[in-house]
């Protein structure tokens, strides 16, 4: 296994040049480029990482995966999917032109419309985001993580889009609250600071139907994470989410921070990490890792038995 790890990443770092850091957060134009990291946590509890492993990044987008499951736990389905769809877009993460021209109800909880309108759902009761990073927490099983505030605010300053709708989203009553409480807890979900060991982590906990893979003990219910792994499937990878599943074959969500988290049903949790991003927000590295871990061990969900590579 650690042997198909170390070639992993060295497959990956073949492609690492292509990619672009992301820059319209200017504290994540600071990202090193170089920086590759993966780590593997299996049913049994079993570890496995190389490269930059332990180096730290924000969640990004991947934060829109853990926000669903407190708006689910805190306010229901219901509530929660008559904010916000459940079909893919076909369109960027931060696009706009759906919640004019089709509905304003924002397609899908993984795009950042649809994250903003799910925060608004987290926001009633008392410390909304210390309610989130106490879940985070729990779920990548490290009592230490933290926001990293430099991104945060960063982001609070350059998130003009994200405003923009969040502004029209509220103008048809589709937040459950102010468009800037909104804005501020999905700002801060999004730079809670992790490694790849917190989210391999959580992946395999969500690959265990929501238990973890050493205690048992349940942590999230299953339905929960069943609806969340159906959209890793079908949105996790925004507009590149079907070539990805053709490719790699495995319920997964990015983050322009540069990080993958993947959950292999019934079997590991993987977490790579690159900054270089695609054209469409996803990570190079690590697309590259998951797409070399999947062939070599063969974790495609309709793996069959034709190794045929496309
Ligand atoms: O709101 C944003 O644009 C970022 N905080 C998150 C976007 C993101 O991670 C898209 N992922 N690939």
């Amino acid at each position: 296994m650690q042997q198909t790890i170390d070639d992993a990443l060295a497959y990956a770092r073949g492609f690492i040049k292509e990619g672009k850091v992301a820059t319209y957060i200017p504290e994540l134009a600071k990202g090193n480029p170089d920086h590759v990291g993966v780590c593997l946590v299996t049913k049994k509890g079993e570890t496995y990482h190389a490269g930059d492993w332990q180096q730290e990044f924000t969640m990004q987008s991947i934060s829109k995966t853990m926000s669903l499951i407190l708006a689910l736990e805190l306010v229901g389905y219901d509530k929660v999917f008559s904010k916000v769809g459940v079909e893919p877009t076909g369109d960027a993460f931060n696009s706009i032109v759906k919640l004019e021209t089709k509905t304003l109800h924002p397609l899908n909880p993984m795009i950042n419309a649809g994250a903003i309108a799910t925060a608004s759902c987290c926001v009633g009761g008392e410390d909304p985001f210390g309610r989130f990073l106490d879940l985070v927490r729990t779920l990548c099983g490290r009592d230490t993580i933290t926001l990293n505030e430099a991104v945060y605010l960063s982001e609070k300053k350059a998130g003009m889009r994200n405003r923009a709708m969040a502004y029209l989203m509220q103008s048809e009553n589709i937040l459950e609250c102010d468009a800037e409480e909104a804005l501020d807890l999905y700002f801060k979900m999004c730079s809670v600071s992790i490694h790849t060991q917190d989210l391999a982590n959580y992946a395999v906990i969500l690959a265990n139907d929501g238990c973890h893979p050493v205690t048992g003990e349940r942590i999230v219910e299953s339905w929960i994470v069943r609806i969340v792994k159906t959209l890793m499937v079908t949105c996790g990878m925004y507009d590149g989410s079907g070539e990805f599943a053709i490719k790699v074959g495995i319920p997964a969500k990015s983050g322009v921070g540069g990080g993958i988290v993947a959950s292999v049903e019934g079997q590991m949790g993987i977490a790579a990490f690159c900054p270089g991003l695609d054209a469409k927000g996803n990570s190079i590295g690590a697309y590259r890792i998951l797409e070399y871990l999947s062939r070599h061990l063969n974790l495609h969900y309709f793996a069959g038995t034709d190794k045929k590579v496309v």
